[in-house]
This record gives structure tokens, C-alpha cells and sequence, in this order.
């Protein structure tokens, strides 16, 4: 009544019938009343203002701050082609407060994976994520320049004599996995039904500890490590990202185990330096003695956080990727029998059983190569790549809806968001792009085989981790492009391969759902929804 009298006061007249209601009847009307003005003018200043033409279009929004984040986080690709269509390849919208500039296809990409560190910066849009979780010192919470050189460290440990003896070890995690944990095998069960999701992020992790994290991580999987491990994860959320700091349990539980995880590690360190435990051919063992260009090295701390982020890096990536692989596979028995046939061609031998896998062989399979392929074309892990914008960026007027053809400046403040999926569905670039069609990487002169080519035979540059194919401008990015693509691809393509024909050359698979599971945006990487499917054991395994 107080702000009636002072709202009076000023001459807005209060009509009768509404300070007739009751208090609370009034404080619903008003607030009803003011989010509606608010809407209205948001509304109005987006239809009857003329829009400032050097800035991208601004995707139409009714709620001020909140913006598209409905349209874009329920369906990130249907929000993109359609603002694609609307808008051009360059088109801003609202997300909870932040401005974010979508570039879309090669040249959108170049703007972002390719842009110059004076102008894109990955760490001022991912530090508050990810620090939290990996811990001070490494990744996004140091300079560019450092990155990058952990990046080189981390490629040193990935060498090819490691990566040669990760199948066999792979192939052991698979077989105890499946006979003792899922029980099947001869005089067990002959089939079993299984959330694949959760399957294969526990395969994932076991086999990713016993090679790339080491044997001590592989025996602590089933104590402490997993709690901390679940708790870490916790703290990787969309929620994370938009809201760093929240006085919730979730981020307070995150806290610790990243604390507790990084001593975790750095005991590991501590004993193998006493010389109490053999290392071998792990990524610990490699970051060991690692010395950056100016002569500082890594400090256990660092090693320990880096072994953090690399787990966190591989884990979901590769896991949704093998689920999504196998959904596929359940669903298209007659590639999985092609994946069959090609073990027998491969590794047959004369009494007819399967030769061991080595890093060389499974490495050239054609049909796998393509099951993977096409996978992660339709299923990129990451939908979104964001940088913060610290320098304006023109855009050329190429990239604008054609019925503008103006030049935008990207400006310094905005964050700019790569999605490489769009370009790798685009039904103007990929035939029956929404179908799963692994056979298409198998043609020659191909659009896949042309696009894989402009990934990893384009111009060669060294951003401070070795020689790599810049690669921004292909239809074709699963691992990113630029100063930040993936230094974990030929680690997951040995990972996947290996799981995949492990369980080809033993199992066959059958949908366990009505139909082919549809896709959850709502986690940090796209994964299947209710993804249930069967394992039963190939007939000569009975
Ligand atoms: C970067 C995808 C597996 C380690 C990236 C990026 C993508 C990607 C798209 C670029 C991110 C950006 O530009 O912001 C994938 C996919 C994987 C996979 C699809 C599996 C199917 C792995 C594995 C490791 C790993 C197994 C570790 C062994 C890294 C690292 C970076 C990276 C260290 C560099 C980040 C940076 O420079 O900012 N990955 N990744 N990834 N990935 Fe992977």
C-alpha cells in the first residue's frame, strides 16, 4: 500500500478495482502485470526498433536474460538449421545473460577454431567449468601458450610404440568385463539385456586406466577412485557452465573429490619415484620429466591435473561414441555381420579361430573405420565449441542470410559458438544426412572421403604441439580443428576399435526398445536416451 500511496504520488493513477483486491491477489497481479510489460517491451524493441546492422541478427527472443535457451538446449541442431535458414550462417541469440554468436559451416568455423588467440580465447570461455574440476595450472587455467605445450607432452606419451600395446590390453579388460561382470561366456549366460550406456562407460573407464591412466588407476577403479571419480562428474553439468559457483551439495561434493583425486595421483607419482611400483608405457610415466620451453617443469600437481583432464576428456566422448556405434549396430544386423566378416578376413585363421588384435591391423579396417566414421558424424560429442570473443571480428558478408548481405563485426564480449555437427548433417553437403549409412565412407571419390582428406591433409600447422592439419574448413570436425583439436583421436579410435570388434567377434546385438533411442541434449555431450539392448553370444561361443 505504501508503493500505491508513492506510485500516486508520482500521478500513475491506481484504478479502483484493483486496489479493491486483496494484498495478495494484488502482489500475483502486479508481478503477472510486470513480467508482462517486461515481455512486451522486449517484444516490441526486437519487432519495431531497426536493428544496428553491424551486429549479427539477433534470434527473436519473448523472455529478456533467459532468451533462447529453451529452443537452443532442448534441440541445440533443430535451433540451428532454423535459425540457419532464417538468419544466415552468422546469427546471435540470448543464453541466460550471454550474448552468443553462432558461425556456422567451414567458414563460420574458421571464424572460431581457426580465429587468432588475439581475438578467441578457449580458456576465458571454459576456465570456469573445467578448472574446478581438472584443478590449477593446466589446461584453460594457464596461457594458451602453455596449453599447447601440454598438448605436445600429452602427444609425446601417445606414441605409436604405446598405442601398440594397448589392444591386447583392451581385449583382456573386454573379456573379464563381459564374463564376470555381465556374465556371459560358456556354462553362463548366453545373453543379457543392458542399459549400453552404462556399460560402456564402465568398459570405457576400465580399459582407458589400464592403458593410458595406469595400472594403479585400473586397481583403484572399484574403491575410492570411483566415488571421486562420480563426484568430479557431478560437477560437470550444463549448470556448471552457466552457473559456476552455486551453494548447492553437488558443487561442494566436487570440490573435494577433485582434492581428493589430485592426491590420488600424486601418490601415484610419490611410489613410482621411490621406485616402489614398474611403470609402464602410461601417460603418468610420459608427463614425468616433461620441461616446458622456458625450462620449468611439470610439477607433480600439474601431472596430477592433467591426468584429470585427460580423463574427464575421454571418458564421455568415448563412451557415448561406442553406445551410439552399437545402437547402430543393433539396429543394422547386416553391418554387424559386415564387422563380422571383416575379423574373419582379417584375423582368421586356418582352424578357424580369430588371431589376436594388434594396433596395425585394427587400425586399417575399412568397414570399422567407417562404423566410426559415420558415428561420429551423426553423433558429434560436443554440439557446441565455445570461445569469448576479446577482439571485435569482421565477418564477411558472404556468411550473412542472402537477403542481407551485409558485413557484421562480431564484437568483443560476445562468445562465439562452433558447432561442427551442422556442417557434418548438412543435407546440402551429405546424402540422406540423417541416415546412418557407414558405406558412404566406402566410396570413392566420395563427399567422405573428400571431406576426410580437407581434415587431415589441409594446410599444416604447428600450434606448439607437433605438425597438425588445420583442418577448419572441412564438413568433416569430430576431434575440433585449429590451435585446440583433439590430441586424444588416434588414443580413441585404438579404444573404440578395439571394444567394438571385441564384442563383434563375440556377441551378436538386438534393439531392446521399441524404436532407435533419440538423443539427450540436456548433459554436456550428446548421448542416447534409454539406450536398452542385448548381448547374446555368437553361436561357436556356446
Ligand atoms: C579436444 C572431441 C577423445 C583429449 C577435443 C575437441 C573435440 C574433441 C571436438 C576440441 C574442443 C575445442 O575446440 O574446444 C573428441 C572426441 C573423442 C575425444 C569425439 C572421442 C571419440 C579424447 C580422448 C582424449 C582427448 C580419449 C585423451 C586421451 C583432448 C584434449 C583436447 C581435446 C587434450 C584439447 C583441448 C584444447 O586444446 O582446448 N576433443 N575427443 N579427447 N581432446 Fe578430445
Amino acid at each position: 500500500s505504501t508503493t500505491l500511496l508513492k506510485l500516486n504520488e508520482l500521478g500513475i493513477n491506481i484504478p479502483p478495482w484493483y486496489t479493491s483486491l486483496p494484498l495478495a491477489i494484488q502482489i500475483i497481479v502486479g508481478f503477472v502485470g510486470s513480467v508482462g510489460l517486461i515481455i512486451g517491451l522486449n517484444v516490441l524493441r526486437q519487432l519495431a526498433l531497426p536493428r544496428n546492422k553491424s551486429l549479427p541478427p539477433v534470434v527473436f527472443h519473448y523472455i529478456p536474460w533467459f532468451g533462447s535457451a529453451a529452443y537452443y538446449g532442448e534441440d541445440p541442431y533443430k535451433f540451428f538449421f532454423e535459425c540457419r535458414d532464417k538468419y544466415g550462417d552468422v546469427f546471435s541469440f540470448i543464453l541466460m545473460g550471454r550474448k552468443i554468436t553462432v558461425a556456422l559451416g567451414p567458414k563460420g568455423n574458421n571464424l572460431s577454431l581457426g580465429g587468432k588467440t588475439s581475438q578467441v580465447r578457449a580458456e576465458d570461455a571454459y576456465t570456469h567449468l573445467t578448472t574446478p574440476v581438472f584443478g590449477k595450472g593446466v589446461v584453460y587455467d594457464c596461457p594458451n601458450e602453455m596449453l599447447m605445450q601440454q598438448k605436445k607432452f600429452i602427444k609425446s606419451g601417445l606414441t605409436t610404440e604405446a598405442l601398440q600395446s594397448y589392444p591386447p590390453l583392451i581385449d583382456l579388460e573386454c573379456e573379464e568385463f563381459f564374463s564376470h561382470e555381465l556374465g556371459l561366456g560358456k556354462e553362463k549366460k548366453s545373453s543379457v539385456k543392458v542399459d549400453l550406456l552404462k556399460t560402456m562407460s564402465e568398459l570405457i573407464i576400465l580399459t582407458a586406466s589400464r592403458t593410458l591412466q595406469g595400472k594403479e588407476v585400473r586397481q583403484g577403479i572399484n574403491g575410492k577412485f570411483a566415488q571421486y571419480y562420480e563426484d568430479l562428474d557431478g560437477g560437470f553439468t550444463p549448470l556448471n557452465f552457466m552457473f559456476p559457483n552455486l551453494p548447492l551439495p553437488s558443487y561442494r561434493r566436487r570440490d573435494k573429490a577433485q582434492k581428493a583425486m589430485s592426491d590420488f595421483y600424486m601418490k601415484i607419482i610419490e611410489e613410482r619415484k621411490k621406485g616402489e611400483t614398474d611403470h609402464e608405457l602410461d601417460m603418468i610415466a610420459s608427463l614425468q620429466g616433461s620441461v616446458y620451453k622456458d625450462g620449468v617443469p611439470l610439477t607433480d600437481r600439474d601431472i596430477s591435473h592433467i591426468m584429470i583432464a585427460l580423463l574427464m576428456a575421454g571418458q564421455h566422448t568415448s563412451s557415448a561414441t561406442s553406445s551410439w556405434a552399437l545402437l547402430h549396430l543393433a539396429d543394422r544386423p547386416d553391418i554387424l555381420e559386415g564387422l563380422y566378416q571383416e575379423q574373419v578376413k582379417y584375423f582368421g585363421k586356418a582352424d578357424g579361430t580369430l588371431g589376436p588384435m594388434t594396433y596395425e591391423s585394427i587400425k586399417d579396417l575399412p568397414l570399422m573405420d567407417s562404423v566410426i566414421r559415420e558415428t561420429l558424424r551423426m553423433h558429434a560429442p560436443i554440439h557446441s565449441i565455445y570461445r569469448k570473443v576479446i577482439s571485435d571480428i569482421p565477418v564477411p558478408p558472404s556468411l550473412a542470410a542472402p537477403s542481407e548481405q551485409s558485413s557484421y563485426i562480431i564484437p568483443k564480449g560476445h562468445f562465439i559458438l562452433a558447432a561442427p555437427g551442422v556442417s557434418q548433417m548438412d543435407p546440402r553437403i551429405w546424402q540422406n544426412s540423417k541416415t546412418w549409412t557407414p558405406e558412404r565412407w566406402l566410396e570413392e571419390k566420395g563427399v567422405g572421403q573428400a571431406a576426410v582428406e580437407s581434415y587431415t591433409k589441409s594446410e599444416q600447422v604447428d600450434y606448439g604441439f607437433g605438425s597438425v592439419s588445420k583442418g577448419t574448413e572441412s564438413p568433416y570436425q569430430p576431434f575440433g580443428a585449429g590451435r585446440h583439436r583433439c590430441v586424444g583421436e588416434q588414443f580413441a579410435y585404438t579404444q573404440l576399435s578395439t571394444i567394438i570388434a571385441y564384442i563383434v567377434r563375440h556377441f551378436t546385438m538386438k534393439l531392446e526398445v521399441p524404436s532407435f533411442p533419440e538423443t539427450n541434449y540436456r548433459t554436456m555431450i550428446v548421448l542416447p536416451k534409454n539406450p536398452q539392448v542385448s548381448f547374446t553370444l555368437r553361436k561357436q561361443e556356446v
